[in-house]
């Protein structure tokens, strides 16, 4: 499984870099407003993490939302364009996988919804687990079924350069979902700075490395 940050926040993008471990990033409107950026710098802020990025389109209708996707695909070579699952997005993702763009179908909740992005061409399918949690249902049987159901069939003929779709755990909010996920083999799980970094901690490795360097302090005093 790959690691995905989920932000638009390039402090954290630069430091969860540093780390070794980052495929990529994912952001959504909410994740740039909380930068608080402004319309005008957008496409100048994916520009500066376009090494990493996937870019959503707000647009609604199926010809605005291939216009968005086009200029984002525009400002970088591995530009990510992100759509929602709906009819007027599968629709504009098929457009654009014909030309080449990779889309990432997002808000993703369901088996059906998964086949039909896969279908269209999707390169990347995000089903949310969080947000599911939220609604009090399982979030992570959700993804188990998408996983499952998306691994019985080929959908190699339908996107990008023969390129097979590859699912992202979104909406990941614990490490919990994260071991899950990988469990289950979901190709990529995307997740916020703050989860990231409990993810490789522990309180026996905390336990662990203090008394190792207590023990080699001893060691030096003897
Ligand atoms: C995915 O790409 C979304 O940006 C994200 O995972 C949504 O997470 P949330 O439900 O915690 O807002």
């Amino acid at each position: 499984m790959k690691f995905f940050l989920d932000t638009a926040d390039l402090a954290e993008i630069e430091e969860a870099a540093s780390w070794g471990v980052l495929a990529g990033v994912t952001t959504n409107p909410t994740l740039y407003a909380r930068t608080g950026g402004k319309l005008a710098d957008f496409h100048n802020h994916i520009k500066r993490i376009c090494e990493l990025v996937s870019a959503e389109s707000v647009a609604m209708t199926r010809d605005e939302i291939v216009r968005d996707g086009r200029e984002l695909a525009a400002l970088a070579p591995n530009v990510v364009v992100k759509v929602p699952t709906m009819i007027e997005g599968l629709a504009a993702t098929k457009q654009l996988a014909s030309e080449g763009i990779p889309v990432n179908m997002t808000l993703c909740f369901t088996v059906p919804q998964a086949i039909m992005a896969a279908r269209a061409g999707a390169r990347y399918i995000s089903p949310f687990v969080g947000r599911f949690d939220d609604i009090a249902e399982d979030g992570l049987a959700q993804l188990a079924d998408v996983i499952a159901a998306l691994g019985n069939y080929d959908f190699s003929d339908a996107g990008v350069n023969g390129e097979s779709v590859e699912v992202i755990a979104a909406s990941v909010r614990s490490p919990h979902h994260v071991a899950q996920a990988a469990l289950m083999g979901a190709d990529i799980a995307t997740v916020p700075f703050a989860t990231l970094k409990k993810c490789v901690q522990h309180p026996l490795t905390d336990r662990g490395l203090d008394s190792f360097l207590k023990d080699w302090e001893k060691v030096q005093n003897a």
